[in-house]
């Protein structure tokens, strides 16, 4: 059986594009499917953004065939893990848990740095290039934690 995981920010061309390029890339696609979405409906059927798509590339890593799509309450039954970039796309997702089991699916993609700390991956959308770097390299370490735990 494939475990599916699940990255989840507001816009879905940001951080979870990158996310889910970075795990895809550390597992086996065998075993192991990976995808992302957004809280919300602004970028439906968008590439991600450039400089995400830059800043992988830099790393060799090509995220630019990806293509926004909103959560929607199915995805729990879909994916085993689904991760959440801040605790503002958490509470949204929450909203639409059904059952204990679809809320215990959800964390925060950075306590798997500092466990239970419930830090954000700040949102890098209207900032500068710097932004994105972070981003790229807090996920980085997250998903080599990820990629372990259940490869
Ligand atoms: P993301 O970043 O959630 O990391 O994809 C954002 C992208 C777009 C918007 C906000 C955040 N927006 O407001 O359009």
């Amino acid at each position: 059986m494939k475990t599916n995981v699940l990255m989840v920010c507001l816009g879905n061309i940001c951080r979870s594009p990158l996310a889910e390029g970075l795990l895809a890339s550390k597992v086996n696609p065998e075993n192991i499917k990976v995808d992302s979405a957004g809280t919300s409906g602004y970028h439906i059927d968008h590439s991600p953004d450039k400089r995400s798509v830059a800043i992988a590339n830099l790393h060799e890593l090509d995220i630019s065939e990806q293509r926004g799509r909103q959560f929607v309450a199915e995805d729990f039954d879909r994916f085993d893990y689904i991760y959440v970039m801040d605790n503002s796309n958490y509470e949204n997702v929450i909203k639409l848990a059904r059952t204990e089991e679809d809320q215990r699916k959800v964390n925060l993609i950075l306590n798997k740095i500092f466990p239970k700390e419930n830090v954000d991956v700040p949102d890098p959308y209207y900032g500068g290039d710097q932004g994105f770097k972070n981003v790229y390299d807090m996920l980085d370490e997250a998903t080599s934690i990820i990629a372990k735990e259940i490869s």
